[in-house]
């Protein structure tokens, strides 16, 4: 069954393609991912692909734009080479935060994005923790839309343990997500309001729940510009938690990111790497949990014809678990 399943990658996060094949034990495809002279992307599939069950992995990271064409021009290449199924695994959805209008005559880049992966020939989507969950609606092909928040749950109940902890959405809009992650280690809960004037900058308003004392522990779907963690920690600490620390899904670090986070209140950072987090970005204060054996295990599972979703039915797992 196995055999005719195949994993190729983009440019954008080589590593973990390379992972997640030695946790599914096949060696990642063969092809030319580069440039021609003019800057135009070049794709060759230096294997065949004929009947197979193809894989590529490509979080649209920035530089989104570059990003998003080597998987569109690499589907296009596996799809005229006569693959039987192209699925594209997504660990991190570019555009994700452009998935509505909040004023006029503003586009739905998401959409738009979603519409050219569809064109270009992929029958099912992968993804990992969309920043909102719409997204899969925008794609009239399979989308499964996995999860990290159990491996961050299980990396927080086995350092810090679940007393004295407080889990806090740092916006209304992560509330879901961080009352899972609140579910899994059975701590106390607490949101903050946050309103964001233009983008890339924020305001925190209100906060509501009690964090006297506590380790407050903001969990959020990405980091960006670290301005929203920022202004989170300020204020819990203001509020009176004893130390704060971040849970997110996606390492963005746009700009002077890692900065901010090395100058703000919080005492430790872990994420995943859905994105791959330079080694000078890996210090006593970010730790990067790894991520491979979920998306290879969702993999297999789908090449197997078996259920993604009983993958996230047991409370806690361990990754050597999954596979
Ligand atoms: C917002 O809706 C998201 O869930 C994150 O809170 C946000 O993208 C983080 O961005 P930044 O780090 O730039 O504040």
């Amino acid at each position: 069954m196995m055999s005719d399943l195949i994993v190729f990658s983009g440019s954008a996060n080589r590593p973990l393609a390379q992972g997640i094949c030695q946790w599914l034990k096949i060696p990642l495809g063969e092809a030319l991912v580069g440039r021609f002279k003019n800057g135009e992307t070049r794709i060759k599939i230096e294997q065949n692909v004929r009947n197979m069950d193809v894989f590529v992995i490509q979080p649209t990271s920035n530089p989104s734009d570059h990003h998003i064409m080597e998987l569109l021009i690499m589907i296009d290449a596996l799809r005229r080479a006569s693959a039987a199924r192209i699925t594209a695994v997504i660990p991190y959805y570019g555009y994700a935060k452009q998935e509505k209008k909040t004023a006029g005559r503003e586009p739905i880049s998401a959409k738009l994005v979603a519409n050219l992966i569809t064109t270009a020939g992929a029958d099912r989507v992968v993804a990992l923790d969309l920043h909102a969950p719409a997204i899969q609606g925008f794609f009239d092909i399979p989308v499964d839309n996995l999860t990290a928040i159990p491996i961050l749950a299980d990396e927080l109940m086995e350092t810090e343990g679940q007393d004295h902890i407080v889990v806090v959405s740092p916006d209304a809009g992560g509330v879901a997500r961080a009352y899972d992650f609140r579910n899994r280690v059975g701590a106390g809960f607490a949101l903050i309001a946050k309103h964001r004037p233009e983008p890339d900058t924020n305001e925190v308003l209100e906060m509501v729940g009690d964090v006297e004392g506590k380790t407050a522990v903001i969990v959020d779907d990405m980091i960006s510009t670290g301005g929203t963690l920022a202004e989170a920690a300020y204020m819990l600490i203001e509020r009176g938690a004893r130390q704060v620390m971040a849970y997110a899904v996606h390492p963005v670090f746009a700009g002077d990111a890692m900065e901010r986070i090395h100058h703000s209140m919080l005492d430790r950072v872990v994420v995943t790497n859905t994105i791959e987090v330079p080694p000078e970005f890996r210090d006593g204060k970010v730790q990067v949990l790894d991520i491979s054996a979920l998306i290879a295990q969702a993999i297999r599972r789908i090449h197997e014809g078996s259920s993604v979703s009983a993958l996230f039915e047991a409370m806690r797992y361990r990754q050597e678990q999954l596979i």
